[in-house]
């Protein structure tokens, strides 16, 4: 068993992630201004959360980084995509990501559409060229279905979609969680089971895993949510009151900051409660559940 501390795996595995990453796009035969923006990005950083659940879900099944570098890749793509396009003046407007000036305030609207377009396309290419002896075709069509019905219409963009249209209203909170799970869930999930997938779980481990990372998707949209309110911006890297701002529903405004943190801490049980019934070594991925609530960026 590791003694290395969680803040020591984080580090370390945004390192490889943040080293792997940039390589896809720097290779690409593609407009210099066109990788210029992608780069752009990717380079300004995050936490490489949905990589690092994916590396340590296999971890949990004792597996190494190397086969699931690729889909990690894809996944940081997919979801640098969905940010770009996140902050465009048409959806929420803002102008600081990762502590930097948003994609389109440095490169213009329509370069960022493009930049977000070319990342999310990308990304399944990367899967379906992965060349390691445990990923099989079968596994890559399986990863590929897998990331394509959580970023899309079914998924992310479904989510996000909701989001939009639940502006200026007074939504149920079933339709609030309906907007967290689709919006940001999907994609937390698709990390935690890619990795499962690639380290071949059995379908009543994948079914315990895919509770666990419900209940994780939803705990880390709902401290979003809360940064979005009491984060402080130098920390967070994008702007506090974007959702007053947007007039969005959340779950401070509908259940109070004490209910969202009474919620928030309810989906860290039952995400932890499910990761005991999976029979692996989950201690990593508990304490990155733990870290969901403390997290202050
Ligand atoms: C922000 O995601 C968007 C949401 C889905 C809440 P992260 O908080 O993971 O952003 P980065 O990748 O660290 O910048
Ligand atoms: C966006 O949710 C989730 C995405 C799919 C990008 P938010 O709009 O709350 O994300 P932030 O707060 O801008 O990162
Ligand atoms: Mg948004
Ligand atoms: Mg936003
Ligand atoms: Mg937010």
């Amino acid at each position: 068993m590791s003694v290395q501390s969680l803040e020591i795996f984080l580090k370390e595995k945004k390192e490889v992630i943040d080293k792997q990453l940039p390589l896809y796009i720097e290779k690409m035969k593609a407009p210099t201004s066109l990788k210029e923006a992608m780069l752009y990005s990717v380079y300004a950083g995050g936490k490489r959360l949905r990589p690092i659940l994916l590396l340590a879900a296999m971890q949990a099944f004792r597996k190494d980084d190397e086969a699931g570098l690729p889909v990690a890749c894809a996944v940081e793509m997919v979801h640098t995509y969905s940010l770009i396009h996140d902050d465009l003046p048409c959806m929420d407007d803002d102008d600081l990501r990762r502590g930097k000036p948003t994609n389109h305030k440095m490169f213009g609207e329509a370069m960022a559409v493009l930049a977000g377009d070319a990342l999310l396309t990308n990304s399944f290419g990367i899967i379906a060229n992965i060349n390691h002896p445990f990923v099989t075709s079968e596994m890559k069509v399986e990863l590929i279905k897998g990331l394509s019905d959580a970023a899309g219409a079914e998924g992310m963009v479904g989510g996000q979609v909701a989001d939009m249209e639940g502006e200026e209203k007074n939504l149920q909170l079933q339709e609030l969680e309906y907007i967290h799970q689709h919006k940001t869930g999907n994609m937390i999930r698709y990390s935690v089971i890619a990795g499962a997938v690639l380290a071949q779980a059995t379908k009543e481990q994948l079914q315990h895993l895919e509770v666990f990372a419900d209940h994780l998707g939803l705990a880390f949209q709902i401290q979003d949510d809360i940064l979005d309110i009491e984060g402080d911006e130098a920390v967070i890297g994008k702007p506090v009151g974007s959702d007053e701002n947007n007039q969005k529903s959340t779950y401070p405004k509908l259940l109070t900051l004490d209910g969202a943190k009474k919620k928030l801490n309810y989906h860290i049980a039952a995400a932890k409660e499910a990761l005991l019934k999976t029979g692996i070594d989950t201690t990593r991925l508990e304490e990155i559940t733990n870290y969901m609530v403390t997290r202050n960026h």
